[in-house]
């Protein structure tokens, strides 16, 4: 290393009621160096972006630039000091269009007037960057969590930054657009950016960067060049503690407890038609755009349909339902924690009892029995190892990570006929994986159906008990566990049948 760091963190410290998040944590990181930030949920990895991207203050540190200390006390001043920010949960405004949140701290133009038409132009431009066709025009409420996470490194990136953050940018990313991503993170390199990389995916972090850092409970645990780190080690450091392996034993599947035919809506989904068993955990394959979230949100009625039936086993006989009354009957997991999944300004507590409130209504009077829900609370947070400062913590204040397990702890406990997850792990580090994987086996065990839409290979491979592929909004296969190949399930869901 030649001269002063490009940035150097020194003894940064943060506290939050109840939780310390940071403790003493110095990090450097040089031109043209990929730095991976690894860490369990809640290790602290986005709480030390915050306080680089300026949106929470440090508690005690420094910060120093080129050898020169800067002070960050706003997105705009980190902005300022040369540092883009790929936020770990894209915050777009859904009344807004995809071009107006793109430069929604900076609208090209003068004197207060907009430039449309430069706007979407540029825009445009951006998006090209990161390989995305999306219309400028289309609002953000239109567009999905993958898309959204696009837009802001278009963004990030249309900053000319000499430091860009990304807060696991690729959570809800293709394949192809993953590879893309690390196209742009190598000319990135190439031209002396420095990078940060925080990722749960570590084959990632071991594939794209330079040095790693682990971070365990607010604290720095190691510091390495990745050429001399191995997978099972960097597990060690994050978890303290090596992994299980979880691979799921055999099932036999029981009756059918969903029948779905020919169900479809525009060109969005076309004649789908497939079948749910008991005990059984079905894995829904497919690209970005393919159909797999607008399947759910046609079955959950939260998209309208134009044709198709819809049967369920009630009382032992399969029976035709409506989308609307789907969501009685069955659980369902977003793909977007964000919007649909949690009541953000709510304690733990409501949050796991939500969909199972009947249980801790004492019947009759109807009063919420909350020393029942706090029990509840507190045992599901034990079984899942939620990471927060008891039962009454806001859902927001959770680590992203976190969020997503107190999303599936709710479910885990009212234990529906059948449940629908839309990548369910997403965000979620490699020791809670497992603990979920394993879950998710045990409700299937139980005779509940899952069906489980992710994009991440592994999770299908290990998780499924059979797979669907889809394909501009069609079922092109539906295929056993022990058939399913990682190549051909590629091949399909690029619709090369
Ligand atoms: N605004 C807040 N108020 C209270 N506690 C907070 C707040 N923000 C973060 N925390 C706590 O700080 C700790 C670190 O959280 P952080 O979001 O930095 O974790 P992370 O490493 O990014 O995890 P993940 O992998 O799940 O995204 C957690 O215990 C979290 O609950
Ligand atoms: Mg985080």
């Amino acid at each position: 290393m030649s001269g002063k760091a490009l940035l150097e963190l020194r003894h940064i410290s943060k506290h939050f009621a109840g939780s310390q998040a940071l403790s003493d944590v110095s990090i450097e990181l040089n031109q043209g160096e990929v730095l991976g930030l690894v860490g369990a949920n809640g290790a602290g990895k986005s709480t030390l972006m915050n306080v680089l991207g300026g949106v929470i203050t440090k508690d005690a540190g420094s910060i120093l630039i080129d050898g020169h200390e800067i002070s960050l006390t706003s997105p705009s001043a980190a902005d300022r000091a040369g540092i883009a920010f790929v936020h770990q949960e894209p915050a777009l405004f859904s009344m807004l269009t995809v071009a107006e949140n793109m430069f929604v701290t900076d609208y090209p133009g003068k004197w207060g007037w907009i430039d449309r038409a430069r706007m979407v132009e540029a825009c445009a431009r951006h998006l090209h960057t990161v390989d995305s066709q999306l219309d400028p025009n289309t609002l953000a409420r239109d567009i999905g969590i993958g898309d959204s996470q696009l837009i802001e490194i278009a963004r990030a990136l249309s900053q000319q930054a000499r430091i860009v953050l990304f807060d696991e940018p690729t959570s809800s990313l293709t394949v192809h657009e993953k590879e893309r991503l690390f196209e742009i993170i190598r000319s990135l390199k190439n031209s002396g950016t420095g990078v940060i990389y925080i990722s749960h995916f570590l084959d990632e972090v071991l594939d794209i960067c330079d040095r790693v850092v682990v971070l365990r409970n607010g604290k720095v645990v190691a510091k390495s060049p990745v050429s001399e780190m191995s997978m099972a080690r960097l597990v060690e450091e994050m978890l303290g503690r090596q992994l299980e392996s979880t691979r799921q034993s055999g099932r036999r599947a029981g009756d059918v407890v969903l029948q779905v035919e020919s169900l479809s809506r525009g060109n969005v989904l076309r004649n789908v038609s497939f079948t749910l068993h008991e005990n059984e955990v079905v894995g829904l394959w497919g690209l970005l755009g393919s159909g797999r979230s607008e399947l759910f949100r046609a079955l959950t009625g939260l998209d309208p349909i134009d044709r198709g039936h819809i049967r369920m086993r009630i009382g032992g006989e399969l029976r035709p339902i409506t989308p609307g009354n789907f969501l009685s009957r069955a659980g369902y997991v977003t793909e977007n924690r964000r919007d649909d999944g949690l009541f953000a300004k709510m304690s733990l507590r409501p949050n796991v009892t939500a969909a199972s409130l009947w249980n801790v209504i004492r019947s009759r009077l109807r009063f919420i029995d909350q020393a029942g829900e706090r029990h509840v609370a507190e045992e599901v947070m034990q079984s899942l190892a939620i990471k927060a400062s008891g039962p009454e913590a806001l859902a927001e204040t959770l680590s992203g990570g976190n969020q997503q397990k107190v999303i599936l702890g709710k479910w885990l406990q009212r234990q529906p006929t059948v449940i629908l997850m839309d990548e369910p792990t997403r965000g979620v580090d490699v020791g809670a994986k497992a603990e979920i994987h394993r879950l998710i086996g045990e409700l299937a065990d139980q005779g509940t159906s899952i069906l489980i839409a992710t994009s991440e290979i592994e999770e299908l491979m290990s998780l499924s008990d059979r797979v669907l592929v889809i394909s501009r909004g069609h079922i092109v296969t539906d295929i056993t566990r022990d058939r399913v190949e990682q190549e051909s399930l590629m091949r399909f869901a690029m619709g090369e049948a």
